[in-house]
């Protein structure tokens, strides 16, 4: 986010305009927390993780009373147009703002659940599963030395993104997501057969929406009689040095988030699809995104 952040306020800046910072989200709207940026605010902030600005959730934003408090504040600051850098819910708060108040708009989608429908990818996905993939590397080294079972819990509350993609670069053995149905006695079952063969190690990856680690970690080790154990990566995936790709896809869509604006386009974001930046309505892009799941999960499941 810091990288898109960057890309907006100088980009910005390049096209004469004057870029305001809102803290805390939608929360910084609504309260009139804004600050005027300029080309050192965003200096050295491009490799670090999370935001400047600060985020939190904010369910007042989906009321009238918040809309409306917001509006005025758009009013009071004469803004002319609002970039919005956030996930679903941001863009379908953002997108029932407009409908009412026809403020223009645009969003940058970032989510490590990369769940922005009508784009290939949103910024910081890739840093979340390079982030799970080393820790996934890291275990794997206990797990085959000490012969034991894994079961790593990756974040995804509603979506099996994360897990899938571990799973799949880092060779692991099954995957439980919110998507796809999952049969622990089949899972089982495979681990008492390779086992019998003289497979020794395991690394399991459980979606945070899908299950628990700890109580399939139990479960295992109950049916199996080896030795399992749980591991949470949680918040440690929403952090970190951003990849290459992360960073200048965010700077990309920064540059392309001013641009569609001065155009004249609103109520859409921006993004990557098949190698070119393009627009999407927010009323597609908060659609449920069809991740193919499917065709990577029965992947995984050929190649262990
Ligand atoms: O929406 C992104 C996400 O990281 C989900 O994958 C995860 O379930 C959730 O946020 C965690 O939210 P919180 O930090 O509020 O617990």
């Amino acid at each position: 986010m810091n990288a898109a952040i960057r890309a907006v306020v100088r980009y910005g800046i390049s096209k004469g305009l004057e870029v305001f910072g809102g803290f805390r989200g939608y929360h910084g709207l609504i309260n009139d927390q804004l600050k005027l940026l300029n080309h050192r605010s965003v200096s050295n902030i491009i490799g670090q993780g999370g935001t400047i600005l600060k985020t939190e959730r904010c369910p007042e934003f989906s009321t009238d009373r918040g809309k409306q408090k917001a509006y005025q504040v758009v009013k009071k600051n004469a803004i002319d147009g609002l970039i919005i850098i956030g996930g679903n819910g941001s863009f379908a708060a953002i997108h029932s703002f407009y409908a009412k108040y026809k403020v223009p708009c645009i969003g940058i989608p970032a989510s490590i659940d990369n769940d922005i429908n009508g784009i290939d990818v949103t910024i910081g996905s890739d840093t979340a599963i390079n982030t799970a993939l080393a820790a996934i590397d890291n275990i794997r080294d206990t797990a085959t030395s000490m012969e034991r079972i894994f079961v790593v819990e990756v974040m995804g509350r509603d979506s099996g993104y994360i897990a899938l993609q571990v799973a799949l670069a880092g060779g692991c053995e099954d995957v439980i997501i919110p998507e796809m149905k999952f049969d622990l006695d089949l899972c089982i079952n495979k681990i008492i057969q390779g086992h019998e063969k003289g497979k020794v190690s395991w690394i399991i990856v459980v979606a945070e929406g899908a299950g628990k680690a700890e109580d399939l970690a139990k479960k295992i080790t109950e049916k199996t009689q080896l030795e399992s154990r749980a591991i949470v990566l949680g918040h440690v995936q929403r952090g970190g040095r951003p990849t290459a790709f992360s960073r200048s896809l965010a700077l990309c869509l920064g540059e392309a988030a001013i641009d569609s604006l001065l155009e004249g386009q609103t109520d859409k974001a921006v993004g990557l699809s098949c190698g070119k930046i393009l627009t999407v309505d927010f009323a597609i892009a908060i659609k449920k995104k069809d991740l193919k799941v499917e065709k990577l999960y029965n992947l995984i499941k050929i190649l262990t």
